[in-house]
């Protein structure tokens, strides 16, 4: 079959080369875009009368068929053609004969393949904006209904103070919010249209790159055609933003795999979310959230090889930028379906609060609270903190907790220490003192929650 560019050459490709420089196994996904995008040009081509109006109706005709022919799989992939802009034109050509040729006027596809890829990852964020807002909503139905529950809150996962669970699960809800801002942010700057920037340096054709960037929903044109062509930024951000989407998820579905443990029994995930041992019949798995954990790994590593693809590489279009596309595509691929897995496991945990609870008694967590009533005596902090400890040294040497520790020997240690003290020793005590705005009072949580559910909901509304 002869090259779309074959001219200047005199023998034919090696067919290992041929294999090698393909991309069209992968690329293949971009087609509805490259279609849009091409319809969209020819129409610009033929208002700026560089080409007639009926080699227009002609070509997005052909195209339109090509788009179907696509669509029932009905189109062959050879590798021979490369890439999925050359299989379109091949196509068309096929269809409409030789004004097929006159759509590639005033483009190459330098441009063409940076305005495709900037069309599907836009989409691509539009999804992923509406999915962690579906995961937000279910993150959300559970923390409403776990306002107080209580358990150990954790640092150095060693128990701290007690908290509600709701204002543990409202610590995603933020991590997630900061990633649909992120989204939004750089969805602007992949939202640039490069088409029009043709090989590397601009075209003499009369083309009118903004009524191009208006008809295809741009938010602007990128203004140098060298960078147009250059510029992989968008990609590398968007893996950035996605890596920490990934980040956060391993974090949320570590902790699943650990309260799911019979070590702490504090929730059960939904049976259709598990899995089982083919040599130990009791075992139920956390599969899902593990492997949630896992392909995080993958997701960093894509950040990587973007970054590594593009360190260094001179201005402007070169053939290795080919390589962002495999990265970026398992990115999505990979969040969209921990984003999926991990919406629909939500609604399904069961949270066993009692076990929640009596961890949150283990552990002195409320020896803070004990330390902040003595300041309430007027005793300096690092002072109540010491008191505060021996008391805490005393329960373990007689085997006993904070709150069951009589007041005369209490007051042993510290005379200031009156009868007053052991109603805020108790974990529901513990928790509603911390009213500080952020804090997990059970008012504070249930304000927190009242935000985000309203902030949802207006978004909802307004269609975002
Ligand atoms: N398949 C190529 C890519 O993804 C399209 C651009 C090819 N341009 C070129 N001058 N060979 O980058």
């Amino acid at each position: 079959m002869s090259k779309l560019w074959g001219g200047r050459f005199a023998q034919t490709t090696d067919q290992f080369v041929e294999q090698f420089t393909a991309s069209i196994h992968y690329d293949a996904r971009l087609y509805p875009w490259d279609i849009r995008a091409s319809i969209v040009h020819c129409r610009m081509l033929a208002r700026q009368q560089i080409i007639r109006q009926e080699e227009c109706d002609s070509i997005v005709h052909g195209l339109q068929q090509v788009q179907k022919e696509l669509e029932a799989g009905q189109l062959p992939f050879r590798e021979s053609l490369e890439d999925i802009h050359m299989h379109v034109e091949s196509r068309l050509k096929e269809l409409i004969g030789p004004v097929a040729g006159k759509l590639h006027t005033a483009r190459s596809r330098n441009d063409q393949v940076a305005t495709d890829l900037r069309l599907y990852l836009r989409d691509q964020v539009d999804q992923l904006q509406d999915g962690l807002r579906r995961m937000q909503g279910a993150l959300l139905d559970l923390a409403n209904q776990h306002v107080e529950t209580i358990l150990p809150g954790m640092t150095h996962l060693q128990n701290a103070q007690p908290v509600s669970l709701a204002h543990h699960l409202l610590a995603y809800m933020e991590m997630l919010q900061r990633d649909r801002a992120r989204l939004r942010e750089l969805r602007f700057r992949i939202n640039q249209l490069p088409l029009g920037a043709a090989a590397l340096a601009g075209t003499p054709f009369p083309i009118d790159r903004h009524w191009v960037a208006e008809q295809l929903g741009f938010d602007g044109i990128c203004r140098n055609s060298m960078d147009a062509v250059s510029d992989r930024d968008f990609v590398i951000e968007l893996a950035a933003a996605c890596s920490l989407i990934m980040l956060h998820f391993s974090r949320f579905a570590e902790e699943l795999v650990l309260w799911s443990s019979p070590l702490l029994s504090f929730i059960e995930l939904p049976d259709g979310f598990c899995t089982g041992s083919s040599i130990m019949p009791q075992k139920k798995n956390p599969d899902v959230p593990e492997l949630v954990r896992g392909k995080s790994g993958r997701v960093f590593g894509h950040l990587f090889s973007l970054l590594t693809l593009m360190k260094a590489l001179p201005l402007s279009y070169n053939r290795d930028m080919q390589e962002d596309k495999e990265p970026i595509f398992d990115t999505l691929d990979t969040v969209q379906g921990s984003l999926r897995a991990l919406t629909e496991l939500i609604p399904g945990i069961s949270v066993h609060k009692e076990n929640m609870l009596q961890a949150a008694a283990a552990g002195f967590t409320t020896a803070t609270d004990l330390a902040d009533y003595l300041v309430g005596k007027n005793i300096p902090f690092r002072e109540a903190h010491e008191i505060a400890g021996r008391m805490v040294r005393l329960c373990i040497e007689q085997n006993c907790t904070l709150d069951n520790l009589p007041l005369t020997t209490m007051q042993q240690i510290d005379a200031r220490i009156d009868s007053d003290v052991h109603p805020l020793l108790t974990l529901s005590a513990s928790v509603n003192a911390r009213r500080s705005a952020g804090g997990t009072a059970f008012a504070a949580v249930r304000e927190a929650l009242a935000a985000f559910a309203k902030s949802l909901e207006s978004e909802s509304m307004a269609g975002l």
